[in-house]
């Protein structure tokens, strides 16, 4: 008998590859490296969540909460008692978040609407259980929605539609407008995914967070992490709020003990750490004002950010440009591999890095 046992779009999967870390860059470039590649928080984590996980060291003998449901409390009160509890999912991660997702709701048969240049998991995990990715691109220049399109690209086997907003690797944003048109057009059925880890960047008037389309009845899915304000990047927590049948319906996917004490206790501090997610904002803010201005003089092209990024597009081959940034200390990210051909993100730091950020710059593109 020649019976083959693998799923091929398994097999053939392609693996998502994330930033490198700072000790797999030093190997090859010894010396002081500033990270402006992976959308970190540069000015480190919520001293909230570090006291509250430095208390839970000398209890790691004992198992967590089989559930995370004090994290479900502390979520209820963040959004002021307007999402029930069991609106929300909590996960190893936003990507987990986005795995949980298309495990629900994808497979063999069925598809999805990207839009890209986006974050890459999304059109990875679904091809990953054999579903079908559609893309429909963003506009090119602009890096607008094209809803028409999206919408003339609906089939009875789509589910998911994902939205990123504010937009990795573009940091362009969803007007309330656009929202709306697409969730007023899509068949009701379809869940709207909208991915949202950005949002405390997000300063302009007509952007919302999905919690607005959720109250309204829509059916969406908003996408959240600690790994971008909150500075917890590397304690792996997310979650996700959405309407009660969907979020009863993918509570089904959380194992039990899944959440770490560590995790757990951290993200409930951090969710009370106002003056930590502030200061953020505000250097983030004022750091990527001045970054225009410098990108400006230098006749550097960008593109206006809503994320604690900003994405550009330098007159050099963009795998080159990554490695003569590298050789002035600076660790930034080739996009290509999200649509963004040619394009280069870079995370806002301190004013420390940002001008040590501008004279890389100089020096490579001056
Ligand atoms: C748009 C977007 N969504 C989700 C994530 C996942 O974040 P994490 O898995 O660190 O929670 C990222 C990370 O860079 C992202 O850029």
């Amino acid at each position: 008998m020649n019976i083959d046992i693998y799923k091929h779009y398994l097999e053939d999967a392609e693996t998502y590859k994330g930033g490198k870390t700072k000790l797999e860059i030093a190997k090859e470039h010894p010396g002081e490296l500033v990270k402006l590649s992976s959308n970190e928080n540069l000015l480190g984590s919520s001293p909230k969540a570090i006291e509250a996980i430095a208390q839970t060291l000398s209890s790691l003998n004992e198992y967590p909460d089989g559930s995370p449901d004090r994290l479900y409390d502390a979520l209820y009160e963040f959004y002021d008692c307007t999402i029930p509890k069991a609106q929300f999912v909590v996960g190893n991660s936003g990507s987990e978040i986005i795995e949980m997702i298309i495990r629900g709701y994808l497979g063999e048969g069925l598809e999805c609407i990207v839009s890209t240049p986006t974050f890459m998991p999304y059109l990875i995990f679904s091809k990953k259980i054999g579903a079908k990715v559609v893309d429909i691109p963003l506009t090119e220049d602009t890096f607008d929605l094209n809803t028409e399109a999206i919408l003339s690209a609906v089939t009875d086997k789509t589910r998911l539609v994902f939205i990123t907003n504010p937009n990795n690797p573009t940091g362009t944003y969803l007007s309330d407008n656009t929202i709306q048109d697409l969730l007023d057009h899509l068949p009701k059925h379809i869940v709207v995914v909208i991915d949202e880890v950005y949002r405390q960047f997000a300063t302009v008037e007509d952007y919302s967070e999905s919690h607005v389309w959720l109250s309204k009845g829509y059916n969406v899915i908003g996408v959240n992490s600690f790994s971008k304000a909150y500075g917890l990047a590397g304690l792996r927590i997310g979650y996700l709020y959405a309407q009660p049948r969907v979020a009863n319906y993918l509570s089904k996917l959380v194992r039990p003990f899944f959440l770490s004490m560590l995790s757990l206790n951290g993200a409930i501090a951090a969710l009370s750490d106002t003056s930590f997610i502030q200061q953020t904002v505000d250097l983030v803010v004022s750091g990527r004002e001045l970054l225009y201005e410098h990108l400006d003089r230098l006749g550097i092209t960008y593109w206006k950010s809503q994320g604690n990024f900003v994405l550009i597009k330098p007159e050099m081959n963009d795998l080159v440009f990554e490695q003569e940034m590298l050789k002035q200390g600076i660790m930034v990210r080739p996009v290509g591999n999200f649509g963004a051909k040619g394009c280069i993100r870079i995370t806002i730091g301190l004013p420390v890095h940002n001008d040590k950020l501008v004279k890389a710059l100089k020096a490579v593109l001056g």
